[in-house]
């Protein structure tokens, strides 16, 4: 669990405390280790289909009930960490037990899409996303969440015509 939390919680930190401190950051020290989680998020998106949440700009709507997997190399093993997404497209997978984090270590795969007719996968492709820090949060029970974006997951039709018409 250590590991876990010098891995984890130095860099964004460090990240977060640089900008207001106003002197030596290797002041810094974690003598009072908090609890803490990681979070990642990100949004699945069918292109070119009219469907409820439809966003004209970006010609495309959300994709609700598609699961995202978070999948780590920890050690030589791989843990895996689900989510669903909501009416939204939304996701966000929370985990407090991968025992040696690093991001580094870490994709997220959305499986084809729950909705038949936009299911072929346009990006980011088999390699599945990399994850990027975003920021600290502090959650209300005064657990800290570190939180991660896999951006977007974008699927279409083989044919515009088999979009459900709205
Ligand atoms: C962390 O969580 C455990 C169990 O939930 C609790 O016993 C412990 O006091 C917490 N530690 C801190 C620093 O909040
Ligand atoms: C899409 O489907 C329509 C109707 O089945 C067909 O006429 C059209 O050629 C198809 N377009 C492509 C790009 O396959």
């Amino acid at each position: 669990m250590s590991s876990f939390r010098c891995l984890v919680v130095s860099l964004p930190i460090l990240v977060l405390f640089l900008g207001s401190l106003p002197s030596n950051a290797n002041a810094i020290t974690f003598r009072h280790p908090t609890n803490f989680s990681v979070g990642i998020e990100g949004i699945v998106f069918c292109k070119s289909c009219k469907l409820q949440g439809y966003d004209k700009s970006m010609d495309a709507s959300p994709v609700p009930g598609a699961t995202a997997s978070l999948l780590c190399i920890v050690g030589k093993r791989g843990a895996t960490v689900k989510a669903t997404t909501d009416s939204n497209g939304y996701f966000l997978i929370q985990t407090s037990t991968l025992t040696s984090f690093t991001a580094r270590k870490c994709r997220v795969f959305v499986k084809p899409s729950p909705l038949r007719y936009c299911n072929v996968a346009v990006y980011p492709g088999r390699g599945g996303a990399a994850l990027k820090f975003e920021r600290v949060l502090k959650l209300p029970n005064n657990e800290l969440q570190i939180l991660y974006t896999a951006g977007a997951f974008v699927f279409g039709p083989r044919n515009v015509t088999m979009c459900p018409q709205m």
